[in-house]
């Protein structure tokens, strides 16, 4: 029986991880392919017209947008969604993360500096620690700050009003928000996977920005590679142009986005070695399953928080793996899967 899982993981192939990785530093290097409004925004259309309406009345009323929660994978645009939300709104978009609000004072801070209406984006919002909750019920709620000055038998609470605002959280696990956080929302919308036409035409909108011409069957072969993901459709499309340019072809083909993403071990339905190798422990090692996500993390060295919430949702979507009570099972598609890619991804 051929185990795979002894040994250190490969790590990660940053090309196809969801999650924003550094070399995307700074942020903002995604940003010349972001839309910044909704009419330029593709896809997520359940998610647009409830924004479009909510963006429409909140406009007329003069008011803050109210609060929003966007959940789902990472790289499918929450917080593309976010700054298209400030800009068709005119006003400007604060963006921090959970982790980067730490002490009390950091979000004091954000919170008192908002001007009216403005938005502040809270990336992976689940994270958030219970101080820092705190501080937002009230503020989320009456915009008001309840602040505790002094210290042991002389510590009073004091109120302080702050601008209304628009809190957008963003996560990548809804179910690991806290309900008084939940529910202080007003909106709360999943961003889903993107289909194959949507992705075409994300990745035809984007080459055009880059100056690149794609064939329609290129953009087709970026679409099906980028595991319904806009982030790595974006970074699939960058080696892609730089095979292009390396080799001095004008038009790009499907060939030649095969042959690019060969080249990164991405296999045609945008698979990486460590999914492959998920699959494989799976059905070698534990027969196709079930087997329970710690076993599975511990053979792969992945943490199982980052393998349930980043590396099984599209596995899952693609009905390649399967969750059941005991455990996580490989489909016949997955075992399809494995046979057919093997040649190439080895
Ligand atoms: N680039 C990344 N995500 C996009 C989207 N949803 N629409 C258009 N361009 C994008």
């Amino acid at each position: 029986m051929a185990i795979v899982s002894s040994g250190s993981p490969a790590p990660r192939n940053p090309l196809v991880a969801p999650e924003a990785v550094p070399q995307d530093e700074p942020i903002l290097r995604e940003d010349s392919l972001r839309p910044r409004r909704l009419a330029d925004y593709i896809g997520q259309s359940e998610l647009k017209q409830v924004l479009g309406i909510a963006i429409a009345a909140t406009r007329s009323r003069e008011e803050a947008l109210d609060h929003v929660l966007l959940y789902g994978p990472p790289g499918l645009g929450k917080t593309t969604m976010a700054l298209v939300l400030a800009e068709e709104l005119g006003v400007r978009c604060r963006i921090t993360s959970a982790p980067a609000l730490e002490r009390p004072r950091d979000i004091v801070g954000l919170l008192v500096n908002l001007q009216p209406r403005e938005l502040l984006f809270i990336d992976e919002i689940h994270r958030l620690n219970r101080v820092a909750e705190e501080i937002l019920y009230p503020a989320m709620e009456d915009f008001r700050l309840d602040l505790t000055v002094g210290k042991g038998t002389t510590a009073r609470t004091r109120s302080l009003p702050i601008a209304p605002f628009t809190l957008v959280g963003a996560t990548t696990r809804a179910g690991s928000l806290s309900s008084p956080l939940r529910d202080r929302f007003g909106l709360i919308q999943r961003l889903e996977f993107y289909g194959l036409a949507d992705l075409q035409a994300i990745v035809q909108r984007a080459a055009g920005l880059l100056q690149l011409e794609l064939e329609p069957a290129a953009a087709q072969e970026v679409a099906r590679r980028c595991r319904g993901t806009p982030r790595i459709a974006n970074r699939l499309l960058r080696r892609v142009r730089d095979v292009a340019a390396v080799g001095g072809h004008g038009q790009v083909s499907a060939e030649l986005v095969h042959q690019a993403l060969s080249l990164h071990r991405v296999d045609g339905r945008g698979l990486d070695a460590s999914d492959r190798r998920l699959l494989q422990l799976l059905q070698d090692g534990y027969g196709g399953g079930p087997v329970g996500l710690d076993t599975l993390a511990a053979g792969l060295g992945e943490d199982p928080a980052t393998l349930e919430a980043v590396v099984e949702p599209f596995l899952l979507q693609q009905g390649l793996l399967q969750r059941t009570p005991r455990g996580r099972v490989i489909t016949e598609a997955g075992r399809a899967h494995l046979l057919a890619a093997l040649p190439e991804a080895a």
